[in-house]
């Protein structure tokens, strides 16, 4: 069996116009992932999630253009990636509803965004709830429908959607505990340096805060808003501090690692703030006129557009949500009458092969248990601290199977210098060996 490879995802949410964060953060490094040899990319407008917020079908309309033809514009080829709407699939939503049944409600109840609401309203003396819609609420079910329909492994994301994908595992775990090993734990990816592009006021760089530079934005207005950046009241010629500088953290973005050192060293010397803001300008602008070029010839034919993204929806359909979703559904229990319980595909194939479950005990400590393929107790792990722990451990003996496997009496199951945990009773070693070899072949 070839490895599957890495699966790389993210949306962009269609209620604005793409400015340079989106762009720094999201759609310059997803290009340049998914031109990476060994992964498969899919991005997407998520143009449901902008409904949360935006009540203005026109500019959902606009904005979605315009984000798809940013993505164009900066190199996507929908030949390689896959390059879609959240809306063109209706797997997205029907997966929501499965995954709100497994959702807690308690962490709901603590996702920062919406929390942040209630936080506001009690500091204007409303009702908690007072003007917020369920949308913003189940935010994060969608989400990790997004995510986990496509079992991605990685989820490039701005630092405030962590938790979000944090949410995704959760759901992901609840769901594979109760119907089996359906879904991957996806994982966020920061990109460390250009996580947070600062806005024009210095706050994170947000079409919430009304602070952002258009990614698109003409040559004169582009210089214009670079030259309101906020700064400090140092005169020229009085030395700066470039971390502190949101002139400098802009540029850093834009600049290989040599220019940053030299910015750094021209901000010790007491470069002006004019001057600053100038070869900031320059910069920004020789990596983004070519691009612009390329964006108004594609949001100059929106018939294009359009049928670009519905034959990436549509393909994605074919090749993998409709059947995902027939199996899901299945392993809920939304099934054809006629068939007899425990006879369909997907019990089947479990119960003839070896697997490792997953879970959590009521101390809050990771386990996994090993089961033979008749469902035999194996192998009792002892507890980790986390689940990526555990998982980690699952991942080694899947990788080196039982090669590395011994017993140490009154002890336990080791691998390597690792304790994994114990037999189960009235389980030789034999069977755990021979256990593992099937999961070595799969990875081989
Ligand atoms: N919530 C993300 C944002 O506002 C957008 C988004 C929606 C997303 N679905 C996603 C990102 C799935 C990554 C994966 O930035």
């Amino acid at each position: 069996m070839t490895p599957r490879k890495t699966r790389i995802l993210t949306g962009i949410t269609t209620s604005g116009t793409p400015h340079l964060g989106n762009y720094v953060g999201a759609i310059r490094p997803a290009v340049a992932a998914s031109r990476m040899a060994g992964s498969e990319s899919f991005y997407f407008l998520a143009d449901y999630h902008a409904l949360v917020k935006v009540a203005e079908p026109a500019r959902v309309q606009r904005s979605t253009l315009e984000i798809a033809a940013a993505w164009l514009a900066c190199g996507l080829d929908p030949d390689q990636a896959w390059f879609y709407r959240q809306s063109d699939i209706p797997e997205i939503p029907e997966l929501t509803w499965l995954l709100t049944c497994v959702a807690g409600k308690g962490l709901l109840n603590r996702a920062h965004a919406y929390k942040a609401a209630v936080d506001r309203n009690r500091e204007a003396g409303d009702d908690d709830d007072a003007g917020i819609n369920a949308g913003l609420y189940m935010y994060p079910v969608l989400m990790a429908a997004d995510i986990l329909l496509f079992d991605a492994d990685k989820v490039p994301v701005g630092r405030d959607q962590v938790q979000h994908i944090e949410m995704a595992r959760d759901f992901a775990q609840r769901f594979n505990h109760l119907y089996g090993e359906h879904f991957v734990l996806p994982e966020a990816v920061i990109e460390e340096q250009v996580a947070t592009l600062p806005g024009l006021d210095g706050r994170k760089m947000s079409k919430s805060y009304d602070n952002t530079i258009p990614l698109f934005a003409p040559q004169a207005t582009l210089r214009k808003l670079i030259a309101g950046i906020v700064t400090d009241s140092r005169a020229p010629g009085e030395a700066k501090d470039a971390d502190g500088s949101n002139v400098f953290q802009l540029y850093q973005a834009f600049a290989s690692a040599a220019e940053t050192d030299a910015m750094r060293r021209e901000f010790e010397l007491g470069i002006g703030w004019g001057e600053a803001k100038q070869r900031l300008f320059e910069r920004i602008e020789a990596e983004v006129a070519p691009l612009r070029e390329r964006y108004e010839a594609l949001i100059a034919d929106p018939r294009q557009i359009e049928r670009q993204l519905r034959d990436g929806a549509e393909r994605l359909r074919a090749q993998y949500a409709t059947s995902r979703l027939r199996d899901l559904r299945d392993a809920v229990g939304l099934r054809d009458l006629s068939r007899r319980p425990g006879t369909d595909r997907a019990t089947a194939a479990k119960a003839a092969a070896p697997q490792f479950k997953q879970y959590r005990e009521a101390d809050g400590r990771f386990h996994f248990k090993l089961v033979d393929a008749q469902g035999k107790l194996l192998l009792q792990s002892k507890g980790h601290a986390s689940a990526r722990e555990a998982g980690q451990l699952v991942a080694r003996l899947k990788r080196e199977g039982g090669a590395g496997l011994h017993f140490v009496k009154a002890v336990g199951v080791h691998i390597g210098e690792a304790l994994v945990g114990d037999l189960a009773e009235g389980a030789a070693m034999e069977e755990v060996v021979a256990a593992l070899s099937g999961f070595a072949e799969d990875a081989a």
